[in-house]
């Protein structure tokens, strides 16, 4: 089945039109106090060459609707730049920077600490929820709470929130922009139909999920009926009974690719019950039975039909197809299950619920991380916290969903230290266009997980604005997420084993470095042979980063991941598309099982957004990584942090029957010389250096594209533009070979030159 893993793509360049969430305008600008804001209007060559179009300039979108007045600052102790000029202290969203990829927060760099305390809940209790009057005291997967909305949010909660947008300026914010994303889809024609190769409907899908939560979000608080009949015009249109065609009517929402029928469903059921009450007979009948035909009848059939395929995301599946299919389709059954007298909903309760527990809740490894990718996490936890909240609001229990898989937890870990100043470690598949996915799953688990770290790191984030942040967020919450935050976490688990390290949380320009190991399988297919990749963000800028998905529609990308798979004749996919190391030109062998060593001085962030690193402060991660290489004797891999977290080492020590080549991908201009070499982007400055290399080693450039000794690959690669490899070309042999990272700080940073130390003799002291 070719096309099990064809997770939807056309435009490829998604990743490349400036991120998931960037249009490029700077959002709502609400009147009230701003934190003083840093002009940052660089501009990387890669914007240039990808979306001239896109305004760089810094969202002034600070919305102040809290103004606390509170006493100056009397800590004298505190280490933070503390604005002790000011005795008033702006509780607000802050600005995001339009010209990272994720559109990051910007982080006061002048503040009274006393505005970031340590994470709590409850700290203000006029801002919590009120308590549920229809909790169910014996929940049951077939028993429902007897008011509506059942899914996600209930009306207790429609209610409280005037006096909690009129409080919060995270919902308030919010509730802004979910209004006038509402406004802006109500322009538009009803989404059309659009099958896009192996890659199906979803696009049209999510971006249906994605209208229907606005129009029915903007009509439960207004009741202008104009809401409805717009959501009507959607629902209709993706039933087939539109003014333009909608598939073909055996089968509209595409159940090949199921997915697609998934995301439908969930449109179908947010749109009923949201909107139960306003809805005619007639309108609630035509949902129900569209529901049934196209969405939840295809599931049934994906359970319990072994003639067909559709299903195959129901086994052995611990990855983001098992998480949205699953919850689609409890979402369409709770929606319509006490008026379906089919019975198809409670069939697939019966079954959607112990299938996800064993498949989606353990796409996270143990150590935290989401065993598909940085990026398909979204995906995923988008499909779980959805499932496992619309269980909890509609029955009263998640059924286990949150913690049959007791590590589940530690995801919102994983994300927060995957997320580097200027945007994800994103190694492997990107996936295809998020639309309603987004990472307020973060929110959710913050409350279910009591981690109010979790949501005081997304709520600043640029996708916090849409319809589920007004009933997951607790606007009790207080407090910092980087107060008391390591700076460091490295993840163990064989599967996927990778080290996040960095000088700040609240820095722009602070200093990450991520690097990985693992397994070359075990991924859903979503991975690279990357073995030894890395990403390095310094001075507001991604200096060495990952290409991204190749063409989801090229054939056999995601055939399968054997040693053979074409998917390793794309140059994406390629080690040599990796920042590694490449034996032989050849890619790294599947079966690889690297281990890895590591220590950290366990340095964390205080309350302040300034910190300054003590000088020993600092952290290491070494790999084994011999089994990637057919032909080395010995390959390891080491990072560290030099100088306070001003400059990286990265070590190989290499034994090695074949040529080797290091490679690393920029989007700076490179001048080399030699053994240095200066990267420039974005108006900064990088500079890397050779140490300890065999003789008459020295950097080198190339573009992004394959050796010309290559396999060729079924299409030709995309191609790479603005990207340089920096290299290292290495005879056969066994040496050492150091390359150190300077970032020209503009802060009178004296550089060390690292002692050469064996990577098993690497500590936290050795290199002091
Ligand atoms: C929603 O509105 C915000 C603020 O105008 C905008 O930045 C964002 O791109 C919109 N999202 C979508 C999906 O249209
Ligand atoms: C939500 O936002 C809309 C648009 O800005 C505004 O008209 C409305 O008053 C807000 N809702 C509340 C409860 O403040
Ligand atoms: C909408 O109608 C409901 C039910 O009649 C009412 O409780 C609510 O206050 C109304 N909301 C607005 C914004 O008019
Ligand atoms: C669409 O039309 C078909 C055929 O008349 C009908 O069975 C179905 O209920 C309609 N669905 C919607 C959402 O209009
Ligand atoms: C299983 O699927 C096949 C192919 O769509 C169909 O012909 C058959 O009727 C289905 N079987 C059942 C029991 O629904
Ligand atoms: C599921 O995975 C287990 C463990 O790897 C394996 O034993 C089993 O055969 C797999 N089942 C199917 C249907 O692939
Ligand atoms: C180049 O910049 C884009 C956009 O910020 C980013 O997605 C990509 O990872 C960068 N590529 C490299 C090789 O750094
Ligand atoms: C893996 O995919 C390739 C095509 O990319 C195919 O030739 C090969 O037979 C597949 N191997 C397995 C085990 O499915
Ligand atoms: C590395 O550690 C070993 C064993 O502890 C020791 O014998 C050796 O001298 C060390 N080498 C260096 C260069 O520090």
């Amino acid at each position: 089945m070719a096309s099990q893993y064809n997770y939807s793509h056309s435009g490829q360049q998604e990743y490349g039109s400036g991120g998931p969430y960037s249009n490029g305008d700077s959002a709502f600008i609400q009147p009230g106090q701003a934190w003083p804001q840093r002009q940052k209007k660089r501009t990387s060559k890669w914007i240039k060459i990808g979306i001239p179009a896109l305004v760089l300039i810094i969202a002034a979108a600070v919305v102040v609707a809290v103004v606390v007045t509170r006493k100056k600052s009397t800590s004298s102790s505190s280490s933070s730049a503390s604005d002790s000029s000011s005795n008033q202290i702006a509780a607000g969203r802050f600005a995001t920077a339009t010209n990272s990829e994720f559109m990051m927060p910007i982080y006061p760099s002048s503040t009274n600490t006393a505005a970031f305390g340590s994470p709590t809940f409850a700290s203000n209790a006029a801002l919590a929820w009120p308590s549920d009057p229809f909790a169910p005291t014996a929940p049951n997967v077939l028993t429902l709470r007897p008011d509506r909305p059942l899914l996600i949010a209930p009306a207790y909660k429609w209610q409280a929130l005037p006096n909690l947008i009129a409080n919060d300026p995270y919902m308030n914010g919010w509730n802004a922009t979910i209004f006038m994303n509402a406004s802006s889809y109500y322009d538009l024609p009803p989404v059309v139909y659009h099958m896009d190769g192996d890659s199906g409907i979803l696009d049209n899908a999510r971006e249906v999920k994605m209208r229907i939560k606005a129009f029915s979000y903007v009509y439960r608080m207004t009741n202008d009926t104009k809401w409805v009949d717009r959501a009507w015009a959607e629902l209709q249109n993706a039933a087939g009974n539109g003014s333009t065609p909608f598939g073909p009517d055996v089968d509209r929402w595409n159940s090949a690719h199921f997915l697609d029928v998934a995301e439908f469903s969930a449109a179908f059921g947010i749109a009923y019950d949201w909107l139960y009450d306003i809805w005619t007979p007639d309108q609630k009948s035509k949902i129900v039975s569209t529901l049934i035909e196209y969405g939840l009848g295809p599931g049934v059939q994906a359970y319990t039909n072994t003639s067909i395929y559709t299903g195959w995301w129901r086994t052995n599946t611990t990855g983001n197809w098992n998480c949205v299919c699953n919850s689609g389709l409890t979402m369409g059954s709770l929606a319509i299950l006490n008026d379906d007298t089919t019975g198809t909903a409670k069939q697939l309760l019966g079954l959607t619920v112990d299938n996800a527990k064993s498949n989606c809740a353990m796409a996270v490894s143990d150590d935290g991380t989401w065993a598909e990718t940085a990026n398909y996490w979204y995906f995923g936890t988008t499909g779980h916290a959805e499932m496992a909240s619309s269980l909890l609001t509609a029955t009263g229990s998640h059924y286990g969903l949150l913690d049959t898989n007791t590590n589940f937890q530690k995801t919102g870990d994983f994300h927060m230290y995957i997320t580097g100043p200027t945007s994800l470690f994103n190694y492997g598949d990107h996936g295809p266009n998020k639309f309603s996915t987004t990472a307020n799953s973060m929110i959710f688990y913050a409350e279910q997980y009591s981690q109010p770290d979790y949501a005081l790191f997304q709520r600043d984030q640029r996708d916090a604005a849409e319809p589920w942040s007004m009933f997951w967020y607790d606007a009790s919450i207080a407090g910092a997420f980087w107060n008391g935050k390591a700076l460091d976490h490295f993840f163990d688990n064989g599967l996927d084993q990778w080290a996040s390290m960095r000088s700040s949380w609240t820095d722009n320009d602070a200093l990450y470095v991520a690097m990985k190991a693992g397994m070359n399988q075990g991924h859903q297919t979503h991975n690279d042979l990357d073995v030894g990749d890395f990403v390095l963000d310094a001075l507001g800028t991604r200096w060495a980063g990952d290409l991204g998905s190749a063409d989801y529609l090229s054939p056999n990308y995601f055939s399968n991941d054997t040693q053979t798979s074409d998917r390793w004749k794309y140059y994406r996919k390629m080690t040599e598309g990796q920042n590694t190391i490449v034996v032989d030109q050849a890619n790294q062998n599947v079966a690889a099982a690297p281990t890895v060593k590591h220590d950290s001085s366990g340095t964390t962030q205080g309350a302040s957004t300034v910190l300054n690193v003590p000088s020993d402060s600092t952290a290491f991660w070494t790999t084994d990584m011999t089994s990637a290489y057919f032909n080395a004797p010995s390959m390891k891999r080491g990072v560290r942090l030099l100088n306070s977290r001003k400059q990286v080492l990265i070590q190989d020590e290499i034994n090695s029957g074949g040529t080797v080549q290091w490679r690393m991908h920029t989007n700076a201009t490179v001048t080399t010389s030699g053994t240095t070499a200066s990267l420039a982007l974005d108006g900064q400055t990088m500079e890397v250096s050779i140490l300890n290399a065999p003789a008459g080693a020295q950097f080198s450039t190339s573009d992004a594209v394959r050796f010309n000794t290559d396999v060729v690959p079924p299409v030709p690669d995309q191609p790479n533009p603005g990207v340089t490899v920096l290299m290292i070309s290495l005879p056969a042999g066994q040496y050492n070979l150091q390359v150190l990272f300077n970032p020209q700080w503009q802060d009178g940073t004296k550089f060390v030159t690292p002692p050469s130390v064996p990577l098993d003799n690497w500590s936290l002291t050795s290199h002091s």
